[in-house]
């Protein structure tokens, strides 16, 4: 019996990812990137990563009041956000992410923790108590909606913020410059020395990228993880038009350095007196 590597998207179906999966034992979890299992995994792979981290800090610096961290996740951004020892509300939508974020709040020193509140809520409906001062969705999350419920997301933080208040957001591109789009594989180490199998995608249209990481053999008795996330490259035109559209003024774009995908930072404002 083979792995079920039918429980991938179907559009990877003859991709070396779903070759890799079929391979790997019959109790193998193939989960979403963001579900229990997966959330251990990508927290685990991508808290050293420092990608956009002093990009969005030099935004946020030069705003004043609370914080919105939309899709915060286990905390990437949250703790050098916090380090601007402003109140932030840290948003997101999956339990087992927040319940990384809590984990890793409770080891810091009581008063930074008591800045940061951790709330599942959902970014497309999110209703903060009090309008906040700056609104970050940082790692290309913006790239996880699809075209209506980004609308609404961002129709939704222009009513929480205040006016004269500040949204920063990143949006996946391709390079430019990326020659080679072809399926490739890579070792990555996560924090706990674990290693893990990336598998990066193209979809043929280039409307988006599927990422595909095979865990670790956990042991006798542990089944294999396997998660996997897919993310569209939003134009960078559209995302500015929908931003306008909500009330948005755009005062600024960057393109973040990117070897075969590039990050476009985008800084809105909601007009008002500050
Ligand atoms: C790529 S991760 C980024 C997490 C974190 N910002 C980081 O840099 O590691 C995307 C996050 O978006 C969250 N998410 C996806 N859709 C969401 C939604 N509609 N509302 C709130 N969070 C959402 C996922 O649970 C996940 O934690």
């Amino acid at each position: 019996m083979s792995a079920p590597a039918e429980a991938l998207p179907a559009q990877l179906a003859g991709s070396a990812a779903a070759r890799a999966v079929a391979a790997l034992p019959a109790d193998t979890l193939v989960c979403d990137m963001y579900e229990p299992r997966g959330a251990e995994i990508y927290h685990d792979f991508t808290l050293g990563d420092t990608s956009e981290v002093r990009d969005i800090l030099r935004e946020v610096r030069a705003s004043t009041g609370t914080v919105l961290e939309l899709a915060a996740g286990s905390g990437r951004l949250t703790f050098p956000l916090l380090g601007l020892r402003r109140e932030l509300l840290a948003v997101d939508l999956s339990e087992s992410m927040l319940a990384l974020l809590r984990e890793r709040l409770a080891l810091l020193p009581a008063a930074a923790a008591a800045r940061c509140t951790a709330v599942r809520g959902d970014i497309t409906t999110y209703a903060a108590p009090e309008p906040v001062g700056a609104a970050v969705l940082g790692t290309t999350s913006v790239s996880l909606l699809g075209r209506a419920r980004r609308q609404a997301m961002l129709r939704r933080t222009w009513q929480n913020l205040a006016p004269g208040g500040i949204f920063v957001l990143t949006t996946a591109q391709i390079s430019a410059d990326a020659g080679d789009l072809a399926e490739r594989a890579l070792q990555v180490r996560g924090a706990s020395g674990s290693s893990y199998q990336v598998h990066d995608l193209v979809a043929p249209d280039r409307a988006g990228r599927y990422t595909v990481v095979l865990g670790p053999d956990g042991g006798p008795g542990v089944p294999r993880t396997v998660c996997h996330s897919y993310i569209r490259v939003v134009p960078l035109a559209e995302l500015t038009a929908d931003l306008t559209a909500a009330g948005f003024t755009v005062e600024h774009t960057a393109t973040l350095p990117g070897e075969r995908y590039a990050a476009a930072l985008v800084r809105a404002r909601k007009e008002g007196a500050r």
